[in-house]
């Protein structure tokens, strides 16, 4: 068994300084005066009341940011000193790491460990990365028929709307002012319900670091009200949405009723991972449970239908059992432990309600189900093996520590059923051979493929989905086209 109890989480001393909402340079409570409380998903309690933004902060930041896009010391400084701010942002989070690290795993769950050694140092990474950019955006000239001479330009949007999930607080944060800011745009960010702390701190940094007013703005609060006037306002030039499915279809319905705004989305996954016989198998084992138990399942990338070639099915799943078995649920500040509470008591109840479906619909559990301890959203690691295809919890994204097992044939069959799903966010492949590995990664509809790894980020490889998994890419140059307009220039000569 996962640790039967989840021992009383150990307090952290880190503070809470920002629950305000950042506009125009300046920390303000909602115009209503209304607050919502943030929750430590280890315990249940309340950690702090937010202020809860609604469309009339979400006027006030749009405001702030277009009066900063329009004119004033961010819309007249050259590229290279954008770059040298978002720099300075990124030392500043990086001097403040540990602080960050402890709010972000008090507020979302995730093992101190992980916070420490994935978010932060990804975090960093994406902002000097897209600071190294800020100099680097430039145009063609064009060779057109006739006495003209013809150049592009790329400049930026204006005022982008950003909204972003739970999961990742920091880093997704960092994907979307990276770029928007690299490109000289203006920001108004709605952090996620569940976790508003550390975007609310790393404003206060971009403070520190003297991003002029109006240039970064942040409006916590729910997500039809606070994010629903982000994606309907007319004078927001662009959204970027990372979070359901569900919710990117209402954000690009309500771009396209408003302004025509632009949209990138990040949405869901359902992504296949694919081992054959003849891989690594303790590489192949050790992936395949981490491509689904990082972060507690709760990523959009997550490796949630685990193909097994048919040969070693029985004895992968042996081991998977074992490891699931063996790995430290339990009190997030552990460096010890492995793995967090889900973020949430929807989640929680949400991720139950798939296991009790798997287990409905004849899937053989082979490990966990049950939740861990009685207080906190803990659920033991949970293994479903023959699982059929059909199956709910095969199709629909549970984004919880539940992994789906299923055995396959032969390369042509696998690759058929890895793109038997709505989504296309990412996959993976196992193998020594490289005809296989060729095979699937051309084979496979999804934005990402990774080879005898998985989740391997880096701030310069892009990041989206194929099919109902998003719209555009995150990350590297390609981001960069999302944030930016090309003007074309014709002079007569
Ligand atoms: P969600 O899509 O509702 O929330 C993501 C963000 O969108 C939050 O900031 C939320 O406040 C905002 N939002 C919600 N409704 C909105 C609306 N009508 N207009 C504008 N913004 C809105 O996701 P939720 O409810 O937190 O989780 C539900 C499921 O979504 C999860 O179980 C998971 O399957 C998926 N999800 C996927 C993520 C990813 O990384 N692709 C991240 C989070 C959730
Ligand atoms: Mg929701």
């Amino acid at each position: 068994m996962a640790t039967a109890t989840a021992p009383a989480p150990v307090k952290s001393d880190v503070k809470i300084e920002y629950t305000q909402c950042l506009i125009d340079g300046k920390w303000v409570d909602a115009a209503s005066g209304k607050t919502f409380e943030t929750i430590n998903p280890a315990t249940g309690d309340t950690l702090a009341q937010v202020a809860e933004g609604d469309a009339a902060d979400v006027d006030k930041a749009v405001a702030a940011a277009r009066k900063a896009f329009d004119g004033g010391p961010w819309a007249k400084m050259t590229a290279t000193q954008r770059g040298n701010l978002m720099y300075k942002l990124a030392d500043l989070i990086e001097k403040n790491k540990e602080k960050l690290a402890a709010l972000e795993t008090l507020d979302n769950g995730k093992p101190i460990r992980d916070s420490l050694n994935a978010d932060l140092p990804l975090t960093v990474a994406c902002y000097r990365y897209y600071a190294r950019w800020a100099d680097k955006i430039h145009g063609k000239t064009i060779p057109v028929n006739g006495p003209f001479f013809c150049y592009t330009k790329h400049e930026p949007i204006g005022v982008c709307g950003q909204i972003i999930p739970w999961n990742f607080p920091l880093l997704m944060q960092a994907w979307k002012w990276g770029p928007a800011l690299a490109t000289g745009n203006t920001v108004v960010l709605k952090p996620a319900e569940q976790t508003p702390l550390t975007a609310l701190y790393v404003g206060q940094l971009a403070l520190e670091a003297g991003f002029p007013p109006g240039v970064i703005n942040i409006v916590p609060g729910m997500g039809p009200t606070a994010g629903g006037a982000i994606a309907k306002h007319m004078d927001v030039d662009k959204v970027a949405f990372t979070g359901s499915t569900e919710v990117g279809k209402l954000i690009m319905e309500a771009a396209s009723k408003s302004n025509l705004k632009r949209v990138s989305l990040e949405l869901g996954g359902k992504s296949p991972n694919i081992v054959f016989a003849d891989a690594d198998a303790d590489a192949a084992i050790q992936g395949a449970y981490f491509a689904l138990f990082f972060n507690q399942g709760q990523c959009c990338c997550a490796g949630s239908r685990l193909f097994v070639e048919e040969k070693i099915h029985g004895e992968f799943v042996e081991k998977l059992k074992g490891i699931a078995k063996s790995r430290r649920v339990g009190d997030p500040f552990d460096m010890k432990t492995h793995q967090g509470p889900q973020v949430s008591r929807e989640q929680f109840d949400k991720v139950m309600g798939y296991i009790d479906i798997g287990n409905k619909q004849g899937a053989k559990m082979v490990a966990g189900g049950s939740r861990v301890g009685d207080r906190g959203f803990f659920i033991e690691p949970t293994v479903f093996d023959g699982v059929r295809d059909d199956m709910t919890i095969a199709q629909e994204e549970i984004f919880g520590p539940v992994l789906c097992v299923m055995p396959f044939k032969d390369v042509d069959e696998v690759i058929g059923r890895a793109n038997r799903s709505v989504y296309g966010l990412a996959a993976a492949v196992w193998t020594k051979d490289i005809q296989k590995a060729m095979a699937i990664s051309n084979g496979v509809r999804a934005g990402t493929v990774w080879v005898n790894c998985y989740d391997v980020f880096d701030a310069a490889a892009p990041f989206g989905g194929f099919k109902q998994s998003g719209i555009g890419r995150e990350l590297g140059e390609y981001a960069l086209e999302h944030y930016s307009e090309v003007k074309t220039v014709t002079m007569k000569l």
